[in-house]
């Protein structure tokens, strides 16, 4: 059975606490909030633990997981940090940016999918900082959903998903993003590739760093497994409406999802649309974006139609992403 203990996220109890820091020392499955979406925990250095992670999303071995800390001196001692690197963890840690770097051999191989190198993070959530430092190990956590399902921003969004998989949850209520982290490979500093973009706008990383993120070609998509998987997707057809195009052609009954109105759009046929989600800006469309496909999937509709967003800065760009691969178009 999966226990939920409700922490409070600001002053997280120190015996919800203690007790899955206990589950995760002892090689179990612990879900915690931070502050993009839910993280499916386990001990990052031991090996047996990490397996039970791809086990309960039924995530493919190959897919690399991210390994959470609380310290730069963690940091420090997991990874090989390079100057850039460190810069980026001070300005932006706690906070949704992942850096990828050569790991060193105390990482497991089944944490990092086989590969050379590991993503690492350190999340801004006091209920996953205390957890982290209570474990006293770096966690292992991917989202906290099945496999190819949209993210958790909730606990019982986790439950939904996850009961009877894992341990324990830590609902310490709804997530601040509401998408995941901005994953950069830092490995070679003159070259950052920009893996998956997400919770921090690259431009604000490009500010740091003095040169641009390069978007991986085929070759270097290889190092990011993940991206190559369907994801975030929910139980009906997603479409793509653009403004001041048509609305998408589709029979039956239709959710929307965007920022303006589709209202007055012309229709290339006869649309129900029955329920609506209308968002006030780039950030609030991506924190309700994967908890708007949970809630209509439900709904007894055809299909789920999603706004582009126009605005590729701040949160747009990984907006966009999330949005392509829900309507299972590769980016
Ligand atoms: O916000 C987030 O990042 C959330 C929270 C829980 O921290 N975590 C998350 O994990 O989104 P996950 O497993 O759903 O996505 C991790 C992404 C995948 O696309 C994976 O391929 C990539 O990071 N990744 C992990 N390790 C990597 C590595 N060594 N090299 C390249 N990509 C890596
Ligand atoms: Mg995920």
């Amino acid at each position: 059975m999966t226990t939920v203990s409700a922490v409070d996220r600001w002053h997280p109890s120190p015996y919800a606490i203690s007790k899955a820091a206990r589950i995760i020392q002892s090689g179990g499955l612990v879900a915690f909030p931070t502050e993009t979406v839910y993280g499916l925990g386990a001990d990052a250095l031991n090996a047996e633990a990490v397996k039970k992670i791809y086990i309960a999303k039924g995530r493919p071995s190959d897919n690399p997981l991210i390994v959470h800390v609380n310290s730069i001196l963690l940091f420090k001692a997991i990874v090989q940090v390079n100057d850039t690197a460190l810069a980026l963890a001070k300005k932006f840690w706690p906070g949704p940016l992942t850096l990828v770097l050569p790991a060193d051999d105390i990482i497991p191989s089944v944490t990092r999918g086989g590969l050379r190198t590991a993503a690492i993070r350190m999340p801004d959530n006091p209920v996953a900082l205390e957890l982290i430092a209570c474990a006293g190990t770096p966690i292992a956590a991917p989202s906290a959903n099945l496999s190819g399902r949209p993210s958790p921003t909730d606990a019982d969004t986790v439950l939904h998903d996850m009961n009877g998989r894992i341990d324990m949850i830590l609902d310490g209520g709804s997530t601040e993003l509401g998408i995941e982290s901005t994953v950069i490979d830092v490995s070679d500093p003159s070259r950052i590739l920009l893996l998956r973009p997400g919770g921090l706008a690259a431009e604000l990383i490009e500010k740091v760093t003095g040169i641009k993120l390069e978007i991986p070609d085929e070759l270097s998509k290889k190092k990011s497994p993940g991206t190559h998987y369907r994801h975030y997707a929910p139980k009906v057809p997603v479409k793509i409406w653009r403004k001041g195009e048509p609305f998408p052609s589709g029979s039956g009954e239709v959710a929307f999802m965007g920022i303006d109105d589709p209202k007055g759009s012309v229709l290339s046929e006869p649309i129900k649309y029955v329920r609506k989600i209308i968002f006030t800006s780039t950030a609030n469309y991506a924190h309700g974006l994967f908890a708007g496909f949970r809630k209509f999937e439900n709904e007894n509709i055809s299909s789920i139609v999603v706004q582009w967003p126009d605005d590729i800065t701040g949160l747009g760009a990984g907006l966009r992403d999330r949005i392509l691969r829900a309507a299972g178009i590769e980016r």
